[in-house]
């Protein structure tokens, strides 16, 4: 499927669940289902959102974390909020900064929830493919995420 219909389906469902006045909790974990369900190299989808300065787990599709409250400028999550920018980390190992949830985790990419100038939280994948994420990936994982910074 292409970027942009696997992005359309996804944000059609959610406008068609927010219509249906689904609440905020259930909002992020269709988003976090829908990604997951498009398959390889989305292995666990996980939204984060941004309390204070900690980030805190709402919803997520896939393995669970113990990483459930993420302090900003911890972690790849918390590097994302800390900088204002997106994370695509192609091989996990090689950072330091890593919060590791398991060891199958190859690659992570975060993309972050604003609204304007504010960061509301984040979409965080994780994928057992090594290098998992390019453009495309990053493309989907960025309508979803505007997506919900309107419905939320
Ligand atoms: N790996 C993340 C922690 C969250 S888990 O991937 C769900 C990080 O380094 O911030």
């Amino acid at each position: 499927m292409s970027t942009a219909t696997a992005a359309n389906k996804i944000v059609r469902a959610l406008r068609a669940a927010h219509l249906h006045d689904a609440p905020r909790g259930e909002l992020l974990r269709l988003a976090c289902e829908k990604l997951r369900g498009l398959g390889a190299p989305f292995t666990s989808v996980y939204a984060y959102m941004l309390r204070g300065d900690e980030l805190v787990l709402e919803a997520f599709a896939g393995r669970e974390t113990e990483h459930t409250r993420i302090p900003v400028g911890r972690g790849v999550c918390g590097t994302a909020v800390a900088t204002g920018e997106d994370q695509n980390i192609p091989d996990v190992g090689a950072i330091g900064n890593y919060l590791a949830c398991n060891l199958d985790t190859k690659a992570e990419l975060v993309v972050l929830i604003r609204r304007g100038a504010t960061i509301l939280g984040q979409l965080d994948i994780d994928s057992d493919v090594p290098a998992g994420f390019g453009e495309q990936e990053h493309a989907t994982v960025r309508e979803v995420a505007d997506a919900l910074a309107v419905l939320l």
